[in-house]
């Protein structure tokens, strides 16, 4: 299949094949133009070096964005910014390979470790999407394309970075919900929990309106990370309306995944988003979501679904059978979840 890039290069392209044509009605939407409706913004340094009450009032912080918004924006993270502009320049690189050496990794299985493509999954896409993408399967077992040669080196210090940086964010929500800090960690085995690698490529769309990167969907794991250039496109639901998230350079965009979900017993929901395209400027999103390890059954918290004395609002699924269902279906808001 053709990549996204190859067909914006080629010559005189004015209009989209109609595999790519979504009906009006996403985009019919409303979408919120009150300026107040922004993603919370986090500051991470409060939550490791603050004073006592600090670190107190960003767990509250972390605790009410999840349950509130279900995305908010790291700042002051302590990741490198010459990492995030490498691990960014790497994967602008591996869109620039030919068609004939991406081919190397257009794997057939949804769970293979090192997977390009385009659409989300094209054996099951009514519509193909506006996008090509690399996918990585990173921990607990790390995995490289061996091209650009840099690639290796960087993503490996990258993923270690934002694993962190999730971990430690998984702490705080932990205790936002009023479980222990090592809770998260130890009841999803995060030591060998599954952290994925991908880089999206949205080329210039002569027709945007018609088109979509990214429909709506939630995310399984439970947490994503995401960064991206400075190209906008990005929308998250919010009181039935779309809003814009306006990326703060450096920062990290950290979305609530179908997983914290099923732990914390509905009470911080994984939030649907969806990507637009535009007529004029490449964008390029870099995500890492980090979730349990691959044997884990994943159910709500005994803690919490006994403190507020109702029933599990969710049956435990192994987070293995649940990341084949989401790979293996179309994306579709969050019907994934209903099997659980
Ligand atoms: C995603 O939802 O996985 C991608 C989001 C983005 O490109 O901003
Ligand atoms: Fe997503």
């Amino acid at each position: 299949m053709i990549s996204i890039k190859a067909l914006t290069e080629s010559p005189g392209l004015t209009s989209i094949p109609p595999t790519y044509t979504f009906t009006r009605s996403p985009v019919d939407e409303p979408v919120s133009d009150d300026p107040e409706d922004s993603i919370p913004i986090v500051d991470f340094s409060l939550l490791t070096s603050g004073t006592p009450d600090q670190q107190s009032k960003t767990i509250d912080q972390l605790g009410k964005a999840c349950q509130d918004w279900g995305f908010f924006m790291v700042i002051n993270h302590g990741v490198p910014e010459s990492l995030m502009k490498a691990m960014a320049d790497a994967c602008g690189e591996f869109f620039n390979l030919t068609e004939e050496e991406k081919r190397e990794y257009g794997g057939k299985h949804v769970l293979d470790s090192i997977r390009c493509g385009t659409s989300f999954n094209t054996s099951v896409d009514k519509v193909l999407f506006w996008r090509d993408f690399l996918k990585i399967f990173v921990h607990p077992q790390f995995h490289s394309p061996s091209k650009p040669a840099a690639f290796r080196e960087i993503s490996l210090e990258y993923c270690k970075r934002t694993r962190e940086l999730s971990k430690e964010l998984l702490k705080g929500i932990s205790m936002s919900l009023g479980l222990g800090d090592t809770y998260i960690e130890n009841a999803l085995n995060l030591e060998s929990g599954l952290q994925i690698l991908i880089a999206n490529l949205y080329p210039p769309c002569p027709e945007p309106e018609l088109a979509m990167g990214m429909p709506p969907h939630s995310d399984h794991g439970l947490l994503t990370l995401l960064i991206q250039n400075g190209i906008s496109g990005l929308q998250v639901q919010h009181q039935s309306k779309w809003v814009n998230v306006n990326y703060i350079p450096n920062a990290f965009i950290v979305n609530v995944g179908d997983h914290m979900e099923i732990m914390s017993n509905g009470k911080y929901k994984s939030v649907v988003h969806r990507v637009f395209v535009n007529e004029k400027a490449t964008r390029i999103s870099i995500v890492t979501p980090f979730g349990p390890s691959l044997e884990t059954v994943v159910s709500p918290a005994p803690e919490l679904v006994h403190r507020e004395t109702n029933a599990p609002a969710y049956t435990g699924m192994k987070y293995k059978d649940y990341l084949h269902l989401q790979q293996s279906s179309q994306l579709d808001g969050k019907a994934c979840l209903d099997h659980v």
